[in-house]
């Protein structure tokens, strides 16, 4: 796997784990458990996905001259996660725990499919495209590590 396709797969685990245990402690009806577990996900998604739109995205788009590809079905269901964290938002304020486990399993099932098509098809491509220009994807690289760093530590 190459230095991107690494990196942002051990992002994804991290952020399935915090994931996972906002999903057990609604599912125990922990809600103080949950709502610390959720902001720390709710932290690393939001992250994650503005690495991917600010940093990464358009490095890939100026590379191929493509920005209506992938790149562009990847933001639209960025947008599809953020609309789905806004009704767990309102599922936790609520303490409801069907409506939580709805929209958590949604919103699962979106990531599952969203992360496998990044994964196997689009880090590899930013891998190969980018990884051409040694100098650039160094800076690029350095950029995105310190981004998710301060993510999941600030
Ligand atoms: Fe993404």
């Amino acid at each position: 796997m190459d230095r991107l396709t690494r990196l942002m797969h051990q992002h994804h685990g991290h952020c399935d784990e915090v994931f996972a245990a906002a999903e057990a402690a609604a599912r125990s009806a922990d809600w103080p458990s949950c709502a610390d577990s959720f902001a720390r996900f709710r932290a690393d998604l939001l992250g994650h996905l503005d690495v991917e739109e600010g940093r990464i995205f358009p490095a890939f788009e100026r590379q191929t001259g493509n920005a209506g590809g992938p790149t562009r079905v990847m933001r639209s269901e960025h947008d599809e996660m953020r609309e789905l964290l806004s009704w767990l938002d309102d599922a936790l304020a609520a303490r409801d725990a069907d409506a939580f486990g709805d929209a958590t399993e949604t919103l699962l099932i979106l990531m599952q499919q969203h992360n496998m098509k990044e994964e196997n098809i689009l880090y590899p491509m930013c891998d190969q495209v980018l990884g051409g220009d040694a100098a650039a994807f160094g800076a690029l690289m350095g950029e995105v590590e310190q981004a998710l760093a301060e993510v999941s530590h600030g």
